[in-house]
């Protein structure tokens, strides 16, 4: 017969003595209390509750024991792991409240700080003064369109009725884009639009039917040397209106409202005989020089250097649109008719502001556009 079992008495599981559980509960406490931040108190739960903590390797003694040991030993180790537990949410409690306080004073934003030591961007004038010539056509109920800059030479020239040898098609003249096909690049058909009349054909074609009321600001290109008075980038704002009845009386009335809408009351506008393929008949278009008000003419006491004394400043080309060009974009130019103007916003810009040289327009110089004001 084997021996008697002897009734087992937890006190001699050395890790399950009430003194031992006491202990490594204190230390545990005192271990949170000690934590000065929450990085340490990370460790300090690692070490007493973690799975390899005294608590947690005396915890598993109990499975050894006889079950009339158990629930004792249980109830032990259990109290002592509520009161760790309570002792770390406690302490964590504190940390963290001490770190929420300490970020909001380290990271506060002082709002009385400067805020404006970089210098906000301006936009450039010529965008500016191009959007408020456009403004005056938006109050009259015309549509901004636009159309792109490289641009089919069908648009360019064919639709405004040039002739195939038009001078204005040359190399020296227009710039040429090469097209995919490998064509030689003055007849790829496509090239960097030299004016914004293209954008006429374009609207014509999109709406189908008049009426057609457009203004179309834009970048166009030519082959010119950059000097004082001339730059192969620059910008013009095109007008078109196609109506039933519209006349040269109509055109000269939008003219005088423009010019007196940008320069003042009073400015009036004359128009002289020219050319231009797409209109018919065709006029250049000049307005009374808003500075001397014609009144430097003749009158060398009063020079006036806005107009060279000559009392009017040349704003564009205008005219009746081509009844050639209608046709071409589909409309009827027995019911309808209509009038188009475009002129250079770089040139517009130099009278207005007296600026003497084209090339500060494209240097991008903040000291030139500063004093056209902030606009952004
Ligand atoms: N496209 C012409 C140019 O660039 C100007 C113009 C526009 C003339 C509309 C008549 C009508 O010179």
């Amino acid at each position: 017969m084997s021996a008697p079992n002897k009734s087992y008495d937890p006190v001699e599981v050395e890790a399950l003595k009430p003194e031992e559980i006491e202990r490594m509960r204190d230390e545990a406490l005192a271990a949170f209390e000690a934590a000065a931040d929450l990085d340490a108190l990370t460790h300090a739960k690692t070490a007493h509750t973690g799975p390899t903590s005294p608590l947690s390797l005396a915890n598993r003694e109990i499975g050894a024991l006889p079950p009339q040991a158990k629930a004792e030993a249980g109830k032990r180790v259990g109290m002592a792991r509520g009161a760790v537990n309570k002792a770390l949410a406690a302490r964590l409690a504190v940390l963290e409240a001490e770190r929420d306080e300490r970020v909001l004073v380290e990271e506060a934003v002082d709002v009385t700080l400067p805020y404006d030591r970089v210098p906000a961007g301006a936009r450039h004038p010529l965008t500016t003064f191009m959007e408020r010539v456009a403004d005056v056509f938006v109050a009259m109920g015309y549509e901004v369109a636009e159309g792109p800059e490289v641009e089919a030479e069908w648009f360019n020239f064919d639709a405004l009725n040039f002739v195939p040898d038009h001078p204005a098609r040359q190399m020296q003249d227009t710039f040429f884009v090469q097209g995919a096909d490998g064509k030689k690049t003055d007849e790829s058909g496509v090239v960097l639009r030299t004016h914004t009349s293209p954008v006429q054909a374009r609207a014509l074609l999109e709406r189908r039917e008049p009426p057609v009321y457009v203004v179309c600001p834009g970048r166009v290109y030519r082959t010119d040397e950059l000097d004082a008075t001339h730059t192969p980038v620059f910008h013009q704002i095109e007008l078109l209106a196609v109506d039933e009845g519209l006349t040269m009386a109509d055109l000269k009335g939008t003219l005088d409202h423009m010019v007196q809408a940008l320069f003042g009351e009073g400015v009036k506008t004359r128009l002289r005989p020219h050319y231009f393929p797409f209109t018919e008949p065709s006029a250049e278009m000049d307005m009374v020089c808003y500075v001397c008000r014609g009144e430097s003419v003749g009158n060398p006491d009063r020079p006036c250097r806005t107009c060279g004394s000559e009392g009017w400043i040349e704003l564009g080309g205008c005219g009746m649109v081509n009844p050639k060009v209608l046709t071409a974009c589909g409309v009827d130019p027995e019911k309808y008719s209509g009038f188009a103007f475009g002129f250079g916003i770089e040139r517009m810009l130099m009278f207005r502001h007296n600026v003497e040289d084209m090339r500060d327009m494209v240097e991008g110089d903040v000291r030139f556009t500063r004093p056209f004001g902030m606009e952004i």
